[in-house]
């Protein structure tokens, strides 16, 4: 049975993620401009991408004062309950500023520093994924219903279809390309899709072998790091390390371990 205090974290979750979808969805300008940027002039962040933290943010807090934050968009608060969310409000802002489909809304919740639930909201796909520790991983669909996700059967690496993502500072971007000239020709082939949520979700859901990527933030990967192990994938950094900013991985057993070892020898990772 699930853990009661899961339960409700997982409900507030899936409502927060519903909402600042339909937001996003919805309330899109047709003349969305950039607010203000961040790491780079290409690391973009809109007003789009601040109101979808606040509402979950509000949200959260209605339900729950005492727990604390971490967000992309500046929510930092330490709370007191032990429990702490971490929120991408909107992963894939430059899919979303010009139009792609390919974002999503992700919201973890952490306990004593594990993540103990999480929820990748797809508006445009009609999906939402979504994991309790230890108790799987599922996806409710605009059509299909509710399905358990489970990552697809090992093929040999080279016919492995793996996604990845580039930084915005153009000294890590020049090295991942590096890395990705490397690994095209001893892989099936590369994909971008521009939302680090997305690529986990989809290692979970079978339609990817693996992803990896360095330099990603907590909010990139807290939901799918959890959606993605719950739905029988490995995940990690380097060898013997949790995936974190250096580098991380999530691939189907099988693929994880060469794919992680590929990108060891071309010393992908980064601190
Ligand atoms: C980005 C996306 C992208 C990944 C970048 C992330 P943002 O997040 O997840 O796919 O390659 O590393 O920063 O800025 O759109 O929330
Ligand atoms: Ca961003
Ligand atoms: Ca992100
Ligand atoms: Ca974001």
């Amino acid at each position: 049975m699930t853990d009661p205090l899961y339960a409700e974290l997982l409900r507030i979750a899936q409502e927060a993620a519903r909402r600042a979808g339909d937001l996003l969805r919805d309330g899109r300008p047709a003349d969305l401009a950039v607010a203000k940027t961040k790491s780079s002039p290409i690391d973009v962040v809109t007003e789009m991408d601040i109101a979808a933290e606040k509402l979950i943010t509000d949200l959260i807090s209605g339900h729950r004062p005492d727990d604390g934050f971490l967000g992309e968009e500046g929510a930092s608060t330490e709370g007191t309950s032990g429990v702490r969310w971490v929120i991408d409000p909107l992963d894939g802002t430059v899919n979303y500023l010009y139009g792609l489909p390919t974002w999503a809304v992700s919201i973890a919740a952490e306990q004593a520093g594990e993540t103990v639930v999480g929820v990748v909201a797809a508006p445009m796909r009609g999906e939402m994924y979504h994991a309790v520790r230890g108790g799987g991983a599922r996806a409710t669909g605009a059509w299909d219903g509710e399905r358990e996700l489970a990552c697809r059967p090992a093929p040999p690496l080279e016919q492995a279809l793996v996604s990845t993502g580039f930084n915005y500072v153009t000294d890590v971007k020049r090295h991942q390309a590096e890395v990705a000239h490397r690994l095209i020709p001893l892989l099936r082939d590369i994909r971008r899709s521009g939302s680090a949520a997305v690529d986990l979700c989809d290692v979970a859901a079978g339609r990817l072998d693996g992803y990896y990527e360095r330099g990603l933030h907590p909010w990139d990967l807290a939901a799918g790091d959890l959606i993605a192990r719950e739905a029988g994938a490995m995940t990690g950094g380097r060898p013997g390390e949790r995936p974190n900013h250096a580098l991380t991985v999530a691939a189907t057993p099988g693929v994880f371990e060469p794919l992680q070892q590929l990108l060891e020898d071309f010393g992908a990772w980064h601190d």
